[in-house]
């Protein structure tokens, strides 16, 4: 071989070997999925000498709480040195088998450990996928009650993130803390709540410094001098690349995750890029909002999914608003570069996305451009500002005295880290920093799937409401998945002529399906209600297609209910000509539809006609139709619809059966412990 060949052929190796290790790096959050327990003592050896040791375990379902805990870790090593050892772990290691275990060791005798836990809420008040199995291990432990001083040796104190606007706020952590104290755990502090409806980050900044504040106190340790606020200590190191080798690396990277999963399962951390063979809105031109149909082309994958489960999509920034971050980072969108680890990491830098890569794809595909910043991001802009009153503001709205202008200048009007960054032009964050501390990795969104595979196992649709309105600072807020997916509509597809803008037909999306619990009975003959009003209809399009397939192939159908709901017949009754006709071959029993703006008069919702079906509702409830099988599902609007619905079940326990209030929940809390009453909200 000539050198030239030699040259050419190493430098496709290391582009083959850097495409596959960066499949393997974290596409999203960099979370390790080894379920491995990070500890200090393992990565820097011997423990002696510590007079504290502090497990911090975390439930998240998006990150947050994990980030927490790392936030966490890195503190307490700043804080305390060597007087602390620190070992942070994802519940989802903790299973019940080894829950015992993992929490008494090292807790005997006089031995210093203090468990900490952050732990998330998700669903309609559950705990999140990952962590359930500790959760409800410890409750059902703690509700047996024989072993009231099981965890007399451990000291433990609960952190819960939740949204007050949920019914069950803070469900999993209460949960948490309740069962660990009935087992005899003793709380070094009383339960904490972070409310993710406005001030989370405050709610964790207090509870850390009591957190600081009990633990000085209860173990006699001192926090050590020269702290730093650790924002500007999480920063990747960059180098420069040949705008040639990343545009090679983007598309080894694009063609490695198009190539078919080598098993029927994809992840988050190894999503498919998948086409899109059609994209419609689903409104009429009457509708001031839009909702589109996207279907992904899954053929020759073998990826394999249900009806009722979840899909992640990958979504990209749009241009203008990628154009103006790079313009804040004063570089222009062709700079391309490397990313990589420090070799004294904190915990809290996740994996850094694949590179190299151009600017403009890292501002499309990883950072999160318009969600308000976190008052670390602050710290780090203000550690780069110099300008001295932009640095001196930054400081100080991320700092606890700072509360309440954070609220005011950053939670309450939705301000997005890309106003941010333009509000203060002399805080030039590099790279590194930028996306090491400033913008967090844009998240994958969920969507319920809304076909079945029974139908066309080849592709997976979701039904999509496009995210559109106005902030109180003026901005145009265009939710980043739906918008990117609403992208993909032609305009000249009203009789099916395109089925995807011509300009979007090569772009492939990373995808990848979650299994949800979702799913009609295993028996067909089952009776089943379904409450979904607006994209709340997606899992039941996927119900009502799998129920089609199942009597065609000669099952018997039960009774099948849908409440559907939406502002207006003729703007938004999405699927409306699928629903006649699944009540038509009897594949749907009846449709129900709520039409909340028809008229001028009072506003009708699907708890409305709910209540109108009372009988049909309460015999299902009861088992007088179907036995003690028949199931409900609601889906869609956990803050508002869900609770209505929740509240209308209950009223048609106590008007057709005359139940009192308390009776009539415990029968609701019964069919959701049977199995028979589903939720899939957000
Ligand atoms: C399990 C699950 C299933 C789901 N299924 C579906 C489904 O089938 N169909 C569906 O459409 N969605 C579904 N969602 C919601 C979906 O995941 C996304 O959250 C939604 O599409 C919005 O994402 P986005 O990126 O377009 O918007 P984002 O960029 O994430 O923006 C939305 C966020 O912006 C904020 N916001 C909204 N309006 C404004 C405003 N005017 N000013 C300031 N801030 C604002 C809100 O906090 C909102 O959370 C589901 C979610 C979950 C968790
Ligand atoms: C789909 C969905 C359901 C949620 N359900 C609840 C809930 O029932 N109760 C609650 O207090 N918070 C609920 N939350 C809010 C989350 O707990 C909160 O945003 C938290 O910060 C997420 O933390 P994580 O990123 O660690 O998962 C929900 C959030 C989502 C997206």
């Amino acid at each position: 071989m000539t050198p030239d060949v030699l040259a050419s052929a190493s430098a496709i190796i290391l582009l083959l070997s850097l495409a596959a290790l960066t499949l393997l790096r974290v596409l999203s959050s960099g979370k390790d999925t080894t379920h491995k327990v990070r500890s200090d003592g393992e990565d820097k050896g011997d423990v002696d000498g510590h007079e504290l040791k502090l497990v911090i375990l975390y439930g998240t379902q998006t990150g947050t709480s994990e980030r927490f805990a790392k936030e966490v870790e890195e503190e307490v090593r700043q804080r305390y040195g060597k007087a602390v050892r620190v070992q942070t772990s994802d519940l989802e290691a903790v299973t019940s088998d080894r829950a015992e275990d993992v929490l008494l060791e090292g807790s005997m005798g006089d031995a210093r450990v203090l468990h900490v836990f952050l732990q998330s809420t998700y669903g309609d008040g559950e705990p999140t996928d990952a962590s359930s199995e500790f959760v409800y291990w410890a409750r059902d432990l703690a509700d047996d009650g024989r072993m009231p001083d099981l965890f007399k040796a451990i000291t433990y104190c609960v952190f819960g993130l939740g949204n007050s606007s949920y019914e069950h706020y803070n469900a999993a952590a209460k949960l948490v803390d309740k069962s660990l104290h009935a087992l005899g755990a003793s709380r070094l502090l009383e339960l904490h709540l972070g409310d993710d409806d406005c001030t989370l980050e405050d709610d964790f900044q207090g509870w850390r410094e009591a957190l600081w504040n009990a633990m000085e106190t209860r173990y006699g340790i001192c926090a050590e001098d020269n702290l730093s606020s650790g924002g500007e200590a999480r920063s990747y190191h960059v180098s420069t690349a040949s705008k040639q080798d990343a545009v090679a690396a983007e598309r080894l990277e694009s063609e490695a995750m198009s190539k078919r999963p080598i098993s029927s399962l994809t992840s988050q951390f190894s999503p498919y890029a998948a086409s899109i063979v059609l994209a419609k809105e689903l409104h009429s031109k009457a509708s001031e909002r839009s909702c589109v149909h996207v279907e992904f082309d899954i053929s020759g994958t073998g990826i394999s999914y249900q009806h009722g489960d979840h899909l992640g999509v990958f979504a990209e920034n749009m241009f203008p608003v990628v154009q103006r971050a790079a313009a804040s980072l004063k570089l222009p969108l062709d700079h391309s570069f490397t990313l990589s680890m420090p070799d004294d990491a904190p915990a809290s830098l996740t994996q850094p996305f694949p590179t190299p890569c151009t600017l403009r794809t890292a501002l499309s595909r990883y950072a999160d451009l318009l969600n308000p910043p976190r008052k670390i991001a602050l710290a780090a802009l203000a550690s780069v500002a110099t300008d001295a009153s932009e640095k001196a503001r930054l400081e100080h709205l991320s700092s606890t005295a700072g509360k309440h202008e954070y609220a005011s200048y950053i939670t309450d009007p939705s301000r997005s880290l890309i106003e941010v960054l333009e509000a203060f032009p002399s805080a030039v964050p590099s790279l590194g920093l930028f996306f090491g501390a400033v913008s967090p990795r844009l998240a994958p969104r969920f969507y319920s799937i809304s076909s079945s595979p029974l139908v066309d196992p080849d592709v997976i649709t979701a039904t999509v409401a496009v995210v559109r309105g106005d902030t109180p600072t003026g901005r145009l807020h265009e939710g980043v998945a739906s918008t990117y997916l609403s992208r993909f509509v032609s305009s000249n597809n009203a009789h099916g002529e395109e089925k995807v803008k011509p300009e979007m037909r090569t772009e492939r999306v990373p995808i990848f399906v979650r299994s949800s619990t979702f799913k009609l009975p295993s028996d067909p003959s089952v009776p089943i209600v379904m409450i979904g009003p607006g994209t709340g209809y997606a899992p039941f399009r996927g119900f009502i297609q799998e129920r089609s397939a199942l009597a065609k192939s000669g099952k018997l159908l039960g009774p099948a209910h849908l409440f559907f709901g939406c502002r207006d017949e003729s703007k938004d009754h999405i699927y409306q000509a699928e629903m006649t006709d699944a009540v038509a071959s009897k594949t749907l029993s009846s449709m129900n539809v709520a039409y909340s703006r028809a008229t001028s008069d009072r506003k009708l919702y699907v708890q409305d006609k709910l209540m109108s079906a009372a009988k049909v509702i309460y015999d299902i409830m009861k088992g007088k139709v179907g036995g003690n099988e028949g199931s409900i599902y609601v889906c869609g609007d956990a803050k508002g619809m869900a609770r209505d619905v929740h509240r209308a079940l209950h009223s048609i326990l106590m008007s057709e059966g005359e139940y009192a209030a308390h009776e009539a929940e415990e029968i609701v809390k019964r069919l959701a412990d049977n199995g028979r009453y589903h939720k899939d909200v957000w």
